[in-house]
């Protein structure tokens, strides 16, 4: 756990806005409000960063994340835009609606953020502080909710100092949150499909679209959004708790460990490994050789790191 001395208050002014860069830019977290919720942003391209988003929350899983940009030009940087993202987004942005898209290749965000999918949620709010934030940063800022993993979100700087306080760098002070809700999440796929119902309400968002929204039913072994798609799974076989590299084998190794292909991270630092996870993944599958991965100590950000893990070494169906 990364214990930070204080968690700076930033005032809603030039100032604080800089602070919050000058943080974002050396890859610390700071808390943004939006009009929907408080966000705890991080830059979406930094993959130390990104990790310690889900250290600060305690995420037992690593959720995708919502990267937030200024607009339609920025988000078509990440995603392949279509005709439906351009209606919504120019009906609704900035605002309370997030988007899921195809993700381009070679991003250069981190694998973090998007755990593995080819998927990208992205979305412009609309409160001026967040605004004013991500024009001076001048880049992807991927923020969840700032609130600790399994609590509310925070709709106030109180909440987010109670839940996070000297586990971030800062919090910009914007105040009580208008909407108070967090998006709406909406699926760009062959249909249109409602995530998760939000700050923005159905009706607009189909009488926008001109067509009604296929919604992502509850009961269906679908526990969050980011799970209705299957996380990446390497080509290749994977055996968890290997503590030695078998003839054939590729070894991902944790910690000092001998004849690893690749180490998570070779000082056992979990904050490393979890930002080295998914590239690091993709780097050692060549479809064939079987991938044995040294235990990882299964607790902070651990826990989530095998909870992937896991799933990566699930027989496929
Ligand atoms: O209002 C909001 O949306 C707030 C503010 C800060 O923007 N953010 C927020 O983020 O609520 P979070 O991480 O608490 O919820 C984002 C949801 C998660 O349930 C995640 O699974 C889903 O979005 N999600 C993110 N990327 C996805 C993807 N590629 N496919 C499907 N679901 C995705
Ligand atoms: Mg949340």
């Amino acid at each position: 756990m990364c214990a930070i001395a204080k968690t700076d208050l930033l005032p809603p002014d030039a100032d604080g806005i800089a602070r919050a860069c000058a943080y974002l830019r050396d890859g610390g977290l700071v808390a943004m409000p939006t009009e929907t919720v408080y966000g705890l942003a991080a830059d979406a391209r930094n993959d130390r960063a990104v990790a310690r988003i889900f250290e600060a929350k305690g995420r037992p899983r690593f959720n995708p994340l919502i990267v937030h940009v200024t607009g339609i030009k920025a988000a078509q940087q990440w995603v392949e835009w279509s005709e439906a993202a351009d209606r919504l987004a120019g009906a609704f942005w900035p605002g309370p609606l997030t988007l899921v898209l195809p993700l381009k290749p070679d991003t250069g965000l981190s694998p973090l953020v998007t755990a593995g999918l080819e998927t990208l949620a992205v979305r412009a709010p609309a409160h001026p502080l967040a605004r004013a934030l991500l024009e001076a940063f001048d880049g992807p800022l991927a923020a969840p909710s700032a609130n600790p993993s399994g609590r509310i979100s925070p709709t106030t700087p109180t909440h987010v100092m109670a839940g996070l306080g000297g586990r971030i760098e800062a919090v910009l002070d914007g105040g009580a949150c208008g909407v108070g809700v967090e998006s709406t999440i909406v699926g760009l796929f062959e249909r249109p499909t409602l995530l998760r119902p939000g700050g923005l309400p159905l009706e607009a968002l189909e009488a926008a679209l001109g067509a009604p929204l296929a919604m992502h039913e509850a009961g269906d072994g679908i526990s969050a959004p980011g799970q209705l798609q299957s996380h990446y799974a390497p080509g290749a076989t994977v055996r968890l708790n290997a503590h030695e590299k078998r003839a054939g084998e590729k070894l991902l190794g944790f910690g000092p460990v001998a004849g690893a292909d690749l180490n998570l991270s070779p000082g056992g630092d979990l904050t490393e490994a979890a930002a080295n996870l998914f590239a690091m993944l993709h780097a050692i599958d060549d479809g064939v050789s079987p991938i044995a991965v040294s235990p990882v100590p299964d607790h902070g950000l651990g826990r989530a790191i095998n909870d992937r893990l896991r799933r990566a070494a699930a027989p496929r169906g």
